[in-house]
């Protein structure tokens, strides 16, 4: 198995982990909504709230086919699906992922709308310009080959349509601190600089680019989500799921990162023109 999907895949089991879990917390998985999956589902910095950034800046309608590229247990597809109404399809290196995904889905009433297949972000293997948007969220730290994730994008995007990606940057503070929730040391990850960013998308053909940075709002959402915890305790299902007891210690590195601005997190919009 590759080094990237290894990282992710977890003692095994994991839809049958994520279902006890929400059955020991009495949830009724027949009545669940997106939202309810949110601290399992929603893999990255903001969770919901940063994915329904993306939607916006999406711009799509009911009648849209839109690509998320590494899209982990499915969460930004079906957030999408519900909130705009479109199909989405996820591509993702973890096969255990994608089998959660699927699952997922049927769960929440989604799969008519999602559907998710083990591949890879920079070789999707899906026909040129055959989607209206792409979004990819907290993937390309993993990727060290940017070139070939964004060309990928421009390739299958049609012309006019929009690419957002949302990711974590290598700030001007230092090393990363590992572990991290994307990787257990720096031979799976690769940050890019703001630099770096604002360089290959434009020379990828994905031009109008806007930028957001919400490092300051990740700092806090860290600290408001601590907060939360000490004072209501855990939701009944969480990333540790996967990434089992190290995710404490990963959490905890994500704080002193943004702090120590080790690392930033920025939302990039374009338009392939
Ligand atoms: C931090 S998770 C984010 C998942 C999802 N985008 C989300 O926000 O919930 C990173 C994901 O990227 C996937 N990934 C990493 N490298 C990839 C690649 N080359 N192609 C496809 N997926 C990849 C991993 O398997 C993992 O699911």
């Amino acid at each position: 198995m590759n080094q990237v999907s290894a990282f992710y895949t977890g003692p095994g089991q994991l839809v049958e982990a994520i279902s006890s879990a929400l059955d020991a917390a009495g949830v009724d998985r027949t009545a669940l909504r997106p939202a309810d999956l949110a601290a399992v589902d929603e893999f990255h910095i903001r969770g919901r709230r940063a994915t329904l950034e993306i939607i916006e800046a999406l711009a799509v309608t009911a009648d849209s086919r839109v690509l998320d590229l590494g899209s982990g247990l499915g969460g930004p597809a079906r957030t999408l699906a519900e909130v705009a109404g479109c199909t989405v399809t996820g591509v993702d290196l973890t096969p255990e992922f994608c089998q959660a995904a699927a699952a997922l889905s049927e769960w929440t009433g989604l799969s008519g709308r999602t559907r998710f297949q083990v591949g890879d972000a920079t070789a999707t293997g899906l026909p040129d310009e055959s989607v209206d948007a792409v979004m990819t969220v907290h993937v390309a730290m993993n990727i060290p080959d940017k070139p070939a994730l964004y060309a990928e994008a421009f390739r299958v995007l049609r012309p006019g349509g929009r690419f957002v990606a949302y990711d974590v940057l290598q700030g001007e503070g230092g090393e990363v601190h590992y572990p991290v929730p994307w990787a257990a040391d720096s031979s799976t990850s690769f940050p890019a600089t703001l630099e770096d960013v604002r360089r290959l998308l434009p020379s990828a053909g994905l031009d109008d680019m806007s930028e957001i940075d919400s490092s300051d709002e990740s700092l806090s959402w860290f600290q408001h989500m601590r907060a939360k915890i000490q004072r209501e305790g855990p939701p009944p299902v969480t990333f540790a799921a996967f990434l089992g007891d190290g995710f404490a210690q990963m959490a905890a590195n994500q704080v002193a990162n943004l702090a120590e601005r080790r690392i930033r997190t920025v939302m990039f919009v374009c338009t392939k023109t």
